[in-house]
């Protein structure tokens, strides 16, 4: 998969693909994530992107120009299967949105920022408006840090032991069970007994029915009524 994220501060994404699982994506060529600079784009040397609101109002707006000049450089090079606009007023990003990227090739990711961008861009470009939360940040590096994040770790071969995200909290919109490793004691603390007795089928029961605890517990707008 090949994400491109479009970003006026291009720095704040330098870190989070190079570690661990997303590292690993990228050096099995899994995965590939490049960052542009918004200003590249920009209207004038002073590497205007934003202006003013028209109709008055606090806040700047991010400039139709920069973004569709940008967006068709690249699409040059590749036709996006989704162009995804960083927002508040998004749908909100879930595990089911995270599976459903993953299953495509070509992700253009474009992060806000002041007022947001102008509506005409989002009107004739942006294919899918994505929140990661009901608050509101300074720009939309952070969520796409999120989105690529969850995305990256979905895809084949990334993941060791492929089945592991399948056990995920939310993929089956139950949180997932309490995990356990050595020692079985610890400070007169014990892992509950049936994870040591070596029946998978019991083993399953339990997690299941802790999931199910768990969920009813912190999240019981994740089960439909028949689970209650
Ligand atoms: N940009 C600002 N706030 C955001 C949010 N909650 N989700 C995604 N992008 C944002």
């Amino acid at each position: 998969m090949k994400i491109d994220i479009l970003s006026v501060i291009p720095e704040l994404l330098e870190s989070p693909f190079n570690h661990s699982i997303l590292k690993r994506a990228k050096e099995k060529g899994l995965l590939e994530v490049r960052v542009f600079n918004l200003r590249k784009w920009a209207v004038n040397d002073y590497g205007q992107i934003d202006d003013y609101q028209y109709g008055g109002g606090a806040g700047m707006v991010m400039m139709p120009e920069p973004l569709a000049n940008a967006i068709e450089e690249l699409q040059q090079e590749k036709k996006y299967d989704e162009i995804i606009f960083m927002t508040p007023d998004g749908e909100l990003f879930e595990q089911k949105t995270a599976n459903l990227l993953s299953m495509k090739e070509n992700i253009l990711i474009i992060c806000g920022h002041y007022k947001g961008i102008d509506q005409r861009i989002r009107d004739h470009f942006v294919t899918r408006e994505i929140s990661i939360g009901d608050y509101v940040l300074s720009g939309g590096e952070l969520g796409a840090a999120i989105v690529v994040d969850a995305i990256g770790r979905l895809l084949p071969g990334v993941l060791n032991d492929e089945t592991s995200a399948l056990f995920d909290s939310f993929q089956d919109n139950l949180l997932a069970p309490p995990v356990y490793t050595r020692p079985a004691s610890f400070r007169g603390w014990e892992v509950p007994e049936v994870l040591l007795g070596g029946d998978p089928k019991k083993v399953d029961e339990w997690r299941l029915e802790k999931s199910l605890e768990l969920t009813r517990m912190k999240r019981p707008n994740l089960l439909s009524d028949s689970d209650l």
